[in-house]
């Protein structure tokens, strides 16, 4: 009885990978963030926060006193660190400071659209958990427009240099394509 189920089995297995495999067409995309939050003009602007005055809070606790933090950003995106690199595009939309102890983590909600190359028009959009200290940080890729349409995978993200409260991030994207 095992044997037979085995047999009747195995086949349609076989061939739904094999069809599986020839879906697979996997992309990746390595680019730099820049996410400028000093100066005359900032790229990611805070909009709310638990507190008017947090500068109050931090010396106790400051991930408690950053919880709630709310920011919408518009930072560019570039081929290499250097923000007078090529211009890729632009990732959109709104991080909050969502742990209240332990680590700073980030919910990221964000829109990443391209303006160049063979992805101009193009998006895919990221919600994901972001503990901004961590070396690396993986988040999912949750789907896209244009090219990346079902698209469906992961970025790694890693601070590449900071300056204030500014910093680079470089971004290693794999995405699995439609
Ligand atoms: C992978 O997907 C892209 C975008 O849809 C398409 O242009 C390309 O031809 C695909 N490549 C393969 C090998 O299917
Ligand atoms: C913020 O809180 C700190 C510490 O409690 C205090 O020294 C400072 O005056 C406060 N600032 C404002 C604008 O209320
Ligand atoms: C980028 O270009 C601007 C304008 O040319 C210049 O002021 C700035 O120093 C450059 N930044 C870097 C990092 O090279
Ligand atoms: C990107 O696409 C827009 C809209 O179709 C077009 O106006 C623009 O020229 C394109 N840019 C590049 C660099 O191809
Ligand atoms: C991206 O990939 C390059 C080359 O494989 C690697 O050196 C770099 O550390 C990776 N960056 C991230 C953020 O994963």
């Amino acid at each position: 009885m095992a044997m037979l189920f085995l047999f009747l089995v195995f086949p349609v297995v076989v061939s739904s990978s094999t069809s599986e495999a020839q879906k697979q067409n996997v992309t990746n995309i390595q680019f730099y963030m820049h996410d400028v939050v000093g100066g005359s003009n900032p790229t990611a602007v805070r909009v709310a926060s638990r507190s008017a005055n947090v500068t109050g809070l931090e010396s106790s606790d400051p991930i408690a006193a950053m919880f709630g933090s709310t920011f919408v950003m518009d930072n560019p995106l570039t081929v290499t660190p250097d923000p007078n690199s090529t211009l890729i595009g632009r990732a959109q939309g709104i991080y909050a400071m969502a742990s209240q102890k332990d680590e700073f983590s980030l919910l990221m909600t964000l829109t990443y659209g391209f303006t160049t190359g063979q992805y101009n028009g193009s998006s895919f959009s990221v919600i994901g958990r972001n503990p901004v200290m961590r070396k690396v940080r993986e988040m999912p890729i949750v789907g896209g427009t244009g090219i990346f349409r079902f698209a469906r995978g992961y970025c790694s993200a890693q601070t590449h240099s900071t300056s204030g409260m500014d910093a680079v991030i470089g971004y290693n994207v794999t995405i699995l394509m439609h």
